[in-house]
Protein backbone atom coordinates (compact mmCIF):
# COMPACT_ATOMS: atom_id res chain seq x y z
CA UNK A 1 0.00 0.00 0.00
CA UNK A 2 2.79 2.40 1.07
CA UNK A 3 5.13 1.60 -1.85
CA UNK A 4 2.11 2.04 -4.10
CA UNK A 5 1.42 5.24 -2.87
CA UNK A 6 5.08 6.09 -3.09
CA UNK A 7 4.95 5.49 -6.43
CA UNK A 8 1.74 7.68 -7.03
CA UNK A 9 3.24 10.65 -4.90
CA UNK A 10 6.58 10.75 -7.91
CA UNK A 11 4.19 10.53 -10.59
CA UNK A 12 1.78 13.19 -9.53
CA UNK A 13 5.27 15.28 -9.59
CA UNK A 14 6.24 14.50 -12.63
CA UNK A 15 2.60 15.07 -14.26
CA UNK A 16 2.41 18.39 -12.87
CA UNK A 17 6.02 19.72 -13.88
CA UNK A 18 4.84 18.27 -17.57
CA UNK A 19 1.40 19.97 -17.09
CA UNK A 20 3.34 23.24 -16.29
CA UNK A 21 4.45 23.63 -19.94
CA UNK A 22 1.64 24.62 -21.39
CA UNK A 23 1.62 27.68 -19.43
CA UNK A 24 5.17 28.50 -19.60
CA UNK A 25 5.54 28.05 -23.12
CA UNK A 26 3.04 29.58 -25.39
CA UNK A 27 3.93 27.18 -28.14
CA UNK A 28 1.59 24.39 -27.80
CA UNK A 29 3.89 21.83 -29.38
CA UNK A 30 6.32 22.11 -26.68
CA UNK A 31 3.95 20.23 -24.43
CA UNK A 32 2.67 18.01 -27.18
CA UNK A 33 6.18 16.78 -28.03
CA UNK A 34 6.81 16.13 -24.24
CA UNK A 35 3.73 14.67 -24.18
CA UNK A 36 3.92 12.72 -27.71
CA UNK A 37 7.46 11.57 -25.99
CA UNK A 38 5.34 10.25 -23.15
CA UNK A 39 3.10 8.33 -24.43
CA UNK A 40 5.15 6.55 -27.68
CA UNK A 41 8.31 6.10 -25.57
CA UNK A 42 8.60 1.82 -24.62
CA UNK A 43 10.07 2.55 -21.05
CA UNK A 44 7.17 5.14 -20.32
CA UNK A 45 4.54 2.92 -21.64
CA UNK A 46 6.33 -0.14 -19.19
CA UNK A 47 6.04 2.81 -16.37
CA UNK A 48 2.25 3.42 -17.59
CA UNK A 49 1.74 -0.38 -16.93
CA UNK A 50 3.17 -0.33 -13.49
CA UNK A 51 1.26 2.86 -12.81
CA UNK A 52 -2.12 1.63 -13.02
CA UNK A 53 -1.21 -1.51 -11.48
CA UNK A 54 0.45 0.87 -8.59
CA UNK A 55 -3.03 2.74 -8.85
CA UNK A 56 -5.20 -0.79 -8.80
CA UNK A 57 -2.89 -2.23 -5.50
CA UNK A 58 -3.79 1.12 -3.88
CA UNK A 59 -7.41 0.91 -4.20
CA UNK A 60 -7.64 -3.05 -3.87
CA UNK A 61 -5.32 -2.70 -0.35
CA UNK A 62 -7.61 0.86 0.73
CA UNK A 63 -10.64 -1.56 0.66
CA UNK A 64 -9.14 -4.49 2.38
CA UNK A 65 -7.93 -2.19 5.44
CA UNK A 66 -11.47 -0.45 5.17
CA UNK A 67 -13.31 -3.83 5.52
CA UNK A 68 -10.78 -4.52 8.36
CA UNK A 69 -11.29 -2.01 9.81
CA UNK A 70 -15.06 -1.90 9.93
CA UNK A 71 -14.81 -5.83 11.01
CA UNK A 72 -12.74 -4.90 14.03
CA UNK A 73 -15.20 -1.74 15.14
CA UNK A 74 -19.07 -2.84 13.76
CA UNK A 75 -20.28 -0.27 16.13
CA UNK A 76 -19.00 3.70 15.95
CA UNK A 77 -17.50 5.13 19.23
CA UNK A 78 -20.05 6.40 21.44
CA UNK A 79 -18.28 9.47 21.95
CA UNK A 80 -17.63 12.07 18.71
CA UNK A 81 -14.18 12.07 17.89
CA UNK A 82 -13.05 9.57 20.21
CA UNK A 83 -10.28 8.16 17.83
CA UNK A 84 -7.56 9.49 18.07
CA UNK A 85 -6.52 9.99 14.96
CA UNK A 86 -5.45 12.95 12.97
CA UNK A 87 -8.49 15.29 10.94
CA UNK A 88 -7.38 14.31 7.22
CA UNK A 89 -7.14 10.65 8.29
CA UNK A 90 -10.78 10.37 9.17
CA UNK A 91 -11.84 11.36 5.66
CA UNK A 92 -8.93 8.84 3.60
CA UNK A 93 -12.09 6.98 2.26
CA UNK A 94 -14.46 9.99 1.16
CA UNK A 95 -11.82 11.98 -0.72
CA UNK A 96 -10.18 9.00 -2.70
CA UNK A 97 -13.71 8.51 -4.09
CA UNK A 98 -14.18 12.00 -4.88
CA UNK A 99 -10.49 11.23 -6.59
CA UNK A 100 -12.09 8.10 -8.71
CA UNK A 101 -14.10 10.11 -10.15
CA UNK A 102 -12.08 13.08 -10.99
CA UNK A 103 -10.36 10.38 -12.29
CA UNK A 104 -12.97 8.57 -14.44
CA UNK A 105 -13.86 11.96 -15.94
CA UNK A 106 -9.82 13.18 -17.05
CA UNK A 107 -9.47 9.62 -18.20
CA UNK A 108 -12.34 9.76 -20.13
CA UNK A 109 -10.92 13.72 -21.62
CA UNK A 110 -7.63 13.01 -21.75
CA UNK A 111 -6.37 9.17 -22.42
CA UNK A 112 -9.05 7.16 -23.39
CA UNK A 113 -9.77 10.15 -26.49
CA UNK A 114 -5.99 10.01 -27.19
CA UNK A 115 -5.95 5.87 -27.07
CA UNK A 116 -8.97 5.71 -29.03
CA UNK A 117 -8.17 7.81 -31.81
CA UNK A 118 -10.45 10.82 -31.20
CA UNK A 119 -7.96 13.37 -30.30
CA UNK A 120 -7.05 16.51 -32.47
CA UNK A 121 -3.78 16.08 -33.88
CA UNK A 122 -0.96 17.81 -35.58
CA UNK A 123 1.34 16.61 -38.33
CA UNK A 124 4.80 18.15 -37.78
CA UNK A 125 7.76 17.00 -40.69
CA UNK A 126 5.54 13.78 -41.08
CA UNK A 127 4.80 13.11 -37.18
CA UNK A 128 1.43 13.18 -35.65
CA UNK A 129 0.93 14.44 -32.37
CA UNK A 130 -1.93 14.29 -30.44
CA UNK A 131 -3.18 18.07 -29.44
CA UNK A 132 -3.48 18.09 -26.23
CA UNK A 133 -2.76 21.21 -25.53
CA UNK A 134 -4.86 22.85 -27.72
CA UNK A 135 -7.30 20.49 -25.63
CA UNK A 136 -6.23 21.93 -22.44
CA UNK A 137 -6.47 25.31 -23.38
CA UNK A 138 -10.40 24.93 -24.67
CA UNK A 139 -11.34 22.67 -21.98
CA UNK A 140 -10.00 25.49 -19.06
CA UNK A 141 -11.59 28.29 -20.78
CA UNK A 142 -15.25 26.97 -19.32
CA UNK A 143 -15.70 28.32 -15.90
CA UNK A 144 -16.92 24.27 -14.77
CA UNK A 145 -14.50 23.05 -15.75
CA UNK A 146 -12.28 25.30 -13.56
CA UNK A 147 -14.30 24.93 -10.90
CA UNK A 148 -14.18 21.21 -11.05
CA UNK A 149 -10.60 20.90 -11.46
CA UNK A 150 -9.59 22.86 -8.67
CA UNK A 151 -12.29 21.25 -5.74
CA UNK A 152 -10.86 18.46 -7.34
CA UNK A 153 -7.42 18.95 -6.45
CA UNK A 154 -7.83 20.60 -3.36
CA UNK A 155 -9.46 16.81 -2.40
CA UNK A 156 -6.55 15.37 -3.68
CA UNK A 157 -4.25 17.52 -1.39
CA UNK A 158 -6.36 16.35 1.80
CA UNK A 159 -5.59 12.92 0.37
CA UNK A 160 -1.96 13.53 -0.05
CA UNK A 161 -1.13 15.12 3.25
CA UNK A 162 -2.31 12.31 5.47
CA UNK A 163 -0.93 9.30 2.19
CA UNK A 164 2.52 11.04 2.38
CA UNK A 165 2.81 10.94 6.47
CA UNK A 166 1.26 7.27 6.42
CA UNK A 167 2.91 6.17 3.54
CA UNK A 168 6.77 7.10 4.85
CA UNK A 169 5.92 5.68 8.19
CA UNK A 170 5.02 2.61 7.26
CA UNK A 171 7.81 2.25 5.59
CA UNK A 172 9.52 3.00 9.22
CA UNK A 173 10.32 6.27 9.39
CA UNK A 174 8.18 7.01 12.34
CA UNK A 175 10.45 8.11 15.23
CA UNK A 176 11.16 10.96 17.10
CA UNK A 177 14.04 12.12 14.54
CA UNK A 178 12.18 11.45 11.78
CA UNK A 179 8.10 12.30 12.39
CA UNK A 180 8.31 16.22 12.26
CA UNK A 181 10.41 15.90 8.94
CA UNK A 182 7.99 13.42 7.06
CA UNK A 183 5.11 15.98 8.19
CA UNK A 184 6.21 18.74 7.35
CA UNK A 185 7.77 17.19 3.82
CA UNK A 186 3.93 15.52 3.28
CA UNK A 187 2.38 19.84 4.10
CA UNK A 188 5.08 21.38 1.76
CA UNK A 189 4.44 18.35 -1.17
CA UNK A 190 0.76 18.54 -0.95
CA UNK A 191 0.34 22.43 -0.86
CA UNK A 192 3.04 22.52 -4.02
CA UNK A 193 0.92 20.04 -5.67
CA UNK A 194 -2.38 21.89 -5.12
CA UNK A 195 -1.23 25.02 -6.03
CA UNK A 196 1.17 23.44 -9.23
CA UNK A 197 -2.11 22.03 -10.65
CA UNK A 198 -4.60 24.46 -9.41
CA UNK A 199 -2.19 27.44 -11.26
CA UNK A 200 -3.09 25.82 -14.68
CA UNK A 201 -6.76 26.52 -15.13
CA UNK A 202 -6.41 29.25 -13.45
CA UNK A 203 -4.13 31.11 -15.77
CA UNK A 204 -5.83 29.92 -19.14
CA UNK A 205 -9.25 30.89 -17.77
CA UNK A 206 -7.27 34.37 -17.01
CA UNK A 207 -5.46 34.48 -20.16
C1 LIG B 1 -4.39 20.81 -14.44
C2 LIG B 1 -4.48 19.54 -14.20
C3 LIG B 1 -4.22 18.42 -15.20
C4 LIG B 1 -4.06 18.45 -16.57
C5 LIG B 1 -4.04 19.65 -17.48
C6 LIG B 1 -3.84 17.07 -17.00
C7 LIG B 1 -3.66 16.67 -18.32
C8 LIG B 1 -3.52 15.36 -18.76
C9 LIG B 1 -3.38 14.94 -20.13
C10 LIG B 1 -3.38 15.89 -21.34
C11 LIG B 1 -3.27 13.59 -20.16
C12 LIG B 1 -3.13 12.69 -21.40
C13 LIG B 1 -1.75 12.81 -21.96
C14 LIG B 1 -0.79 11.99 -21.23
O1 LIG B 1 -0.99 10.78 -21.19
O2 LIG B 1 0.19 12.55 -20.69
C15 LIG B 1 -3.31 13.13 -18.79
C16 LIG B 1 -3.19 11.83 -18.38
C17 LIG B 1 -3.28 11.40 -17.07
N1 LIG B 1 -3.53 12.19 -15.96
FE1 LIG B 1 -3.71 14.19 -15.94
N2 LIG B 1 -3.87 16.24 -15.89
C18 LIG B 1 -4.11 17.02 -14.78
C19 LIG B 1 -4.25 16.59 -13.48
C20 LIG B 1 -4.18 15.27 -13.08
C21 LIG B 1 -4.30 14.82 -11.72
C22 LIG B 1 -4.56 15.75 -10.52
C23 LIG B 1 -4.17 13.45 -11.73
C24 LIG B 1 -4.23 12.47 -10.59
C25 LIG B 1 -4.99 12.56 -9.55
C26 LIG B 1 -3.94 13.06 -13.11
C27 LIG B 1 -3.76 11.76 -13.54
C28 LIG B 1 -3.54 11.37 -14.84
C29 LIG B 1 -3.28 10.00 -15.25
C30 LIG B 1 -3.22 8.78 -14.32
C31 LIG B 1 -3.13 10.02 -16.64
C32 LIG B 1 -2.86 8.82 -17.57
C33 LIG B 1 -1.46 8.35 -17.43
C34 LIG B 1 -0.53 9.06 -18.33
O3 LIG B 1 -0.68 8.91 -19.52
O4 LIG B 1 0.39 9.76 -17.86
N3 LIG B 1 -3.95 14.18 -13.89
N4 LIG B 1 -3.49 14.24 -17.95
Amino acid sequence: MSLAGIFLIVFLLVHMGINLLVIIYEDPMVYNKVAHFMTSNILIKIFEIILFGGFLLHIIYALILQVQNWIARPRRYNKANYSNTSFFSKFMVHTAAIILVFLVIHMMDFYIKAKFGHAAEIHVEGVAYHDFASEILDKFKMLPFVIFYIAAIVFLGFHLIHGFQSAFKTLGMDNRKYTPVIDALALIYSIGVVAGYSIIPVIIYFS
